[in-house]
C-alpha cells in the first residue's frame, strides 16, 4: 500500500511517500480502507519529535481516518463495507489503517469521508474539555482561542449546539468569517481581545476560556475570566508553555484546568464510545460538521503540515490517498 512515512524528525518537508506492506489486523482491531485522513497539529509536532508520543522512526503519522471496513472482529457490530470514522492514533496517512474497536464509529449517512476524518480528534477533545473538564452550562459565555483552527471551529460548533454563548479570538481579518460560519456569536482579534471581551461581557468576564494556543496571551486570558471562571489548557500552538502565578487564581477565585483527552479516554474502557454517543445527535443533525479547509493528496502531505505551521489553515485539512 501507499503510505506517508516520517524517517527523520526535521518537521514539514520530512514526510515522504513509501510503498509498504499493509498493516495486519491485531485482535480487537478494525482494518480500514482509508478514504480520508485528518491532519492535526499533533502531526506537525510528531514530525519534529516534539509530541508527547515519540514513536521510533520510521513511522506513519495520522491519528484519525474515515473509510470503509475491510475486516472487523466477528463479535462486533461492524461489517465489511461499513462506512466508519476512527481514531487510529498513528498510521492514518496510509491506504489502509487499523484502529482499536472502541475507537471506530459508524459514519452517519450524509457525513462525507472528509468530514468523518475530521471528527474524532477535535470533536471528542472539545466534548471532554468543555463538558467534563470545563463543566459547561448553557448560560456560560466561552472564549475560544485559535478559533478558526481545527479545535477552535469544533469548539464553536459545539457551543452553538449546546446553546452557550461564544466569543472567538482570531489573529487576522480573513479568519473572522471562518469563526462566524462555525457559529461564533462574536469574533475579536487577538491584539485587542482582552478589552473586547471586557466590553462584550459588560465587565463581568467570561465563564470559560478554551485555549489551544498558550504563549503570551495566557495572562490576559486569566484576566478575562469572571469569578469561578475556568481556563482550559488544551495546547500550545504558539510554542511557549506559559506559567501562572497562583496568587492570581486565589485572588480572583478562578481555575486553570488541564485537558489531556487522549490519555484520559484511552485509559477508560467505554469512555470514547460514550463520548461518540453524546456527540452523535449533533453529527446527524449537521450542527457538528467540520469545516474542510482543503482536501490534499498524499503527495501534498508536506504542504499540509506547512499550512498548519504557518498558521494558514482555516478549519481542517484532510489528506486523500
Ligand atoms: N489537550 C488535548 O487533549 C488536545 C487534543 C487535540 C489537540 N490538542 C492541541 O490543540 C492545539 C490545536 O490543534 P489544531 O489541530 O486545532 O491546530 P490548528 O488547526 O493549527 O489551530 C491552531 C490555531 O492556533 C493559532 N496559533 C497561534 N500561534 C500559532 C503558531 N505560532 N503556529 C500555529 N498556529 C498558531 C492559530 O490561530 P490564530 O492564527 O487565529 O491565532 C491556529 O488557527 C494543538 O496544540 C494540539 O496539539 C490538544
Amino acid at each position: 500500500m501507499r503510505a506517508i512515512q516520517i524517517s527523520e524528525l526535521t518537521g514539514p518537508g520530512s514526510l515522504h511517500l513509501a510503498e509498504l506492506a499493509a498493516p495486519k489486523q491485531p485482535k480487537d482491531h478494525v482494518l480500514i480502507q482509508v478514504e480520508a485522513a485528518g491532519v492535526a497539529f499533533p502531526d506537525l509536532l510528531l514530525s519534529r519529535g516534539q509530541y508527547q508520543l515519540k514513536p521510533p522512526v520510521p513511522f506513519i503519522p495520522g491519528s484519525e481516518v474515515a473509510g470503509t471496513v475491510i475486516a472487523a472482529p466477528t463479535d462486533s457490530a461492524l461489517r465489511e463495507g461499513d462506512r466508519v470514522a476512527a481514531l487510529a492514533l498513528l498510521g492514518g496517512f496510509a491506504e489502509q489503517a487499523v484502529a482499536p474497536l472502541p475507537a471506530v464509529y459508524k459514519l452517519p449517512d450524509g457525513v462525507s469521508f472528509a468530514e468523518g476524518a475530521a471528527l474524532p480528534m477535535n470533536y471528542l477533545t472539545v466534548e471532554f474539555a468543555l463538558d467534563r473538564r470545563g463543566q459547561l452550562s448553557a448560560n456560560d459565555t466561552v472564549v475560544v482561542h485559535g478559533a478558526a483552527g481545527g479545535v477552535g471551529t469544533a469548539a464553536l460548533q459545539f457551543l452553538k449546539w449546546r446553546g452557550a454563548r461564544s466569543i472567538a479570538v482570531v489573529s487576522t481579518d480573513e479568519k473572522i468569517p471562518v469563526a462566524r460560519a462555525a457559529g461564533a456569536d462574536e469574533v475579536v482579534l487577538v491584539e485587542s481581545f482582552r478589552e473586547n471581551i471586557a466590553e462584550l461581557t459588560n465587565g463581568n468576564g467570561a465563564d470559560i476560556v478554551l485555549d489551544p494556543v498558550g504563549g503570551d496571551r495566557f495572562t490576559d486570558s486569566l484576566r478575562c475570566l469572571s469569578p469561578e471562571g475556568r481556563l482550559l489548557v488544551v495546547g500550545f500552538t504558539a510554542g511557549d508553555i506559559p506559567s501562572v502565578k497562583v496568587n492570581r487564581l486565589l485572588l480572583n477565585n478562578i481555575a486553570v484546568v488541564g485537558v489531556s483527552w487522549g490519555t484520559f479516554a484511552l485509559a477508560r474502557p467505554g469512555f470514547l464510545a460514550d463520548q461518540w454517543s453524546a456527540l452523535h445527535p449533533g453529527i446527524v443533525s449537521g450542527q457538528l460538521r467540520p469545516p474542510i479547509a482543503a482536501e490534499l493528496t498524499f503527495e501534498q502531505a508536506n504542504e499540509a503540515l506547512r499550512m498548519l505551521d504557518e498558521r494558514r489553515v482555516q478549519g481542517k485539512i484532510v489528506l486523500r490517498p
